[in-house]
Parts: structure tokens; sequence; C-alpha cells
């Protein structure tokens, strides 16, 4: 998700720092706006180190691109944290004086605000006045709690915690319809050993199961990420079981699938390993100039899930395919899932550029039918979240 953060100018902008940086690790691309206001209590590097982002401050900087515009109508939602009585103040009367209440103005993603002040400021009227006024016009206020506030005084007014804006700026961004749902996310690319050093391998980065999985949280699923050699990391908030083989990837799978709803295998699987493995690195004075690697075959985990009794979880399967006919590609990915009594497979091409490392992916979700029930092109983000959609229709 791109998510704007605008912040303003009060005490609590320090704990906003942590709501960024948690945003940031669970891989959203966070573009902050701090107000004049605010570098007077949190200075530009920090907020750039740690949104991974260069800041926006000055509404008159890059006016070739259009900022005070562009920042908001590109965000997937904004939210504003601490908000101060000013900024709340402008945004309630479509004042857009500096460039976080522009944003503002030029957006139409939902709008997200964490108000922290003192209890006399938060009750004065105005504020008040203002607060509903944003709440009649559809934005999500993070209300403020009653605490120990800056001072010695303790009363209503204090920026709420950390995980509650974060709740809210993904409730607010998109809905929760995996909430209360057990979701299996199977990522990455196994390794065979061969010897002590080598190993059978695939070019599978773990980018798209890992996107699943965030996808998965957030739309309120509990999830269970089983990564084989991730080259990226976990998200947070999910549960992490790192594997190797496929025999670990499969033991992972099979002793959850009972508990779950859903269960997508992301991961690229080797369907053979070697007979024999090597206790010792195999060296090329021994071996000659040729020799062979005997292969067994690896357990089919898509197929074992898909022999399960009822009731069984929706079982979604990928098909890596170099094929580049569109009617090749479905008719394909329908035998899969025939073959597997899967529920539906994502069928993507794989080639240079595509697939396997890229930060974009290209799936068709089919059936065994061959019914395309979504076609997803973009970020792996955007594709998780149409292949979770379709898997969440089949449930239904
Ligand atoms: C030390 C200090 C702390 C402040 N804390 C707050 C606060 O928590 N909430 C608030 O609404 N204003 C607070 N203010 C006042 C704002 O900084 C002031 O209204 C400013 O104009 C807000 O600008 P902004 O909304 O553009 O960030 C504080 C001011 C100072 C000097």
């Amino acid at each position: 998700m791109r998510i704007v953060v605008g912040v303003c100018g009060g005490i609590a902008a320090y704990k906003v720092v942590g709501v960024i940086r948690t945003l940031v690790l669970r891989g959203h691309d966070v573009h902050v706006i701090p107000t004049d206001s605010a570098l007077k209590f949190i200075g530009a590097p920090t907020f750039e180190a740690i949104s991974r982002n260069p800041i926006a401050t000055d509404l008159f900087d890059g006016v070739a691109e259009v900022k005070h515009v562009s920042l908001g109508q590109s965000a997937d939602v904004i939210l504003v944290a601490p908000a101060t009585a000013n900024t709340i103040a402008k945004i309630a009367n479509g004042l857009s004086d500096d460039l976080l209440t522009n944003s503002i103005l030029a957006s139409t993603a939902p709008l997200v605000v964490a108000p922290a002040m003192h209890t006399e400021m938060w009750q004065n009227p105005a504020t008040q006045h203002n607060v509903a006024t944003l709440v009649d016009r559809g934005a999500h206020i993070v209300w403020p709690e009653s605490g120990q506030l800056t001072g010695s005084d303790v009363g209503v007014g204090r920026l709420a915690e950390p995980e509650s804006i974060i709740a809210g700026v993904v409730a607010a961004a998109g809905s929760r319809d995996l909430a209360g749902t057990r979701v299996i996310i199977t990522a990455g690319g196994t390794r065979e050993p061969i010897d002590p050093v080598r190993f059978i391998g695939n070019r599978s980065s773990g980018k798209q199961g890992v996107a699943l999985a965030e996808a998965a949280r957030d739309r309120g699923a509990d999830v269970v990420l089983i990564g084989a050699n991730l080259e990226v990391a976990p998200p947070v908030g999910v549960d992490f079981v790192p594997v190797s083989t496929v025999a670990e990837l499969r033991d992972g799978v099979v002793s959850r699938s009972p508990d779950a709803d859903i269960v997508v295998m992301a991961a690229a699987v080797s369907d053979y390993r070697p007979v024999t493995v090597a206790t010792t690195k195999m060296k090329k004075d021994a071996e000659g100039d040729s020799f062979s690697i005997e292969l067994t075959a690896n357990p089919d985990i898509l197929a074992e899930l898909g022999q399960r009794q009822h009731p069984r979880p929706v079982l979604v399967g990928f098909a890596a395919e170099t094929e580049a006919d569109a009617g090749e590609l479905i008719a394909r990915g329908a035998g899969k899932a025939e073959r597997k009594n899967a529920d539906l497979i994502a069928v993507n091409r794989v080639d240079e550029g595509r697939g396997f490392g890229a930060a974009d992916n290209e799936v068709t979700i089919v059936d065994r039918y061959g019914e395309v029930h979504a076609r997803a092109a973009g970020s792996k983000r955007e594709v998780a979240d149409a292949i979770l959609a379709a898997a969440r229709g089949v449930r239904a």
C-alpha cells in the first residue's frame, strides 16, 4: 500500500516515528509529509531514514511533478498523526496552505486522523465541531485516549497507541474480508541437498508468497507463512515457519492444514531429489569428467492436500509456465487443478523479467473447468489481493 503520513507539530510526533517504521516493515510504501511545526519536533533525516523515502515538505518544491496534488492522488490511504487542533481545523474547513492540507484536499483516498492535544484544546467546542465535520465526511478517527499528557496533567487527548493507529490505517484502506480465517501460505524455493555444499534449487525469491502473507494479514486473516529459502524478510504479524527441503515444507503444511481455511501453495518445489546425499563434498578428481545423480520423485504436496476428506481448506496452487499462448495457459491451469483436485490454480508466465524474482507478476486464476476467476497484473501485492479475493469467493 502507498501510505501518505502527515505529521503535525505536537510532542506525540515522536511516537509516530514508530508507527511509520512498523508500516514500512510491513511492506508499505510510506511517504511522510511533516508540517513545518512537526519539523521543530523531529528532524527530516529521521523521517527519511525511517520511511526509506525522501520526505516532501515545502509546497513549492518539486513543482514540475505537481507534488501538491500528486502525493494525495497516488495515496491508497492518508494518515494524519499526531493531528493537531490546527490541522484538524484546516482540513475541516477545506484550507490548503501547506503541502499536507493540499495533498488531503486533492485526494479521494480514505483519511485516517489520530488527534493528540491537551484536554482543553480537545474539548474546545471549535475542535469538537471540526472533528464532527470530519466524521460526517467519512474520515476515520483513531480517538485519543485518556491518560498522562506531556506535562503533569492527566486527561483525554493523548495520542492512541501505535497498534490502534496501524489497525485504523489497515481497516480504512482495505476490507477485512478474511477476518477470522486461517490461511497458510507457502513461499520461496526448496533446496534438495546433493552434498554438504550443493543443492538442486530454483529461482524463486519468495516475493509473491510473502506478498500473499502480507495481504492475507492485512485482510484480517491469521496467517502461517511456510517459507523456503526466502530472499525477502517475512512480514511481521504472521507466524513464520522456515523450511528448506520439500520434505520439510510438506511436514509444515500437512501438519497445519487440518486447521486451515485456505492454503495457497506459492512455493516453487523441486519435483525430484537426489536418492543419496553425499556426507562430504563431492570432488571433481573423484568423479571424473562426467557423472550422474540419480533422482527420486518428491511427494506431491498439492495433490496430497487435494485428496483429504471434506471439509478441506480451499486449495490454491500455482503453475509457472513458459507457454505464451493465453488459451493454452488456461488449459494447463485447468488440467493441473483437475489432476491435483485443487480449487484454483494461479497460472503465471515466467520468462526473463517476469515471474521469478521480479517485482511484478501476471496471473490468470482458473478452476478445473477452465473458468477464469480473476486476472491480475501488477505488483505482487496486487496479484496477491486478487488471488485471495478469488479464494474467498470459492469459500463463500
Ligand atoms: C511544545 C509544544 C507542544 C505542542 N503540542 C501540541 C499538541 O500536542 N497538539 C496540538 O494540537 N498542538 C500542539 N502544539 C501547538 C502546535 O504546534 C501549533 O498549533 C502549530 O501551529 C501546529 O501546526 P501544524 O498543525 O501545521 O503542525 C504544541 C506546541 C508546542 C510549542
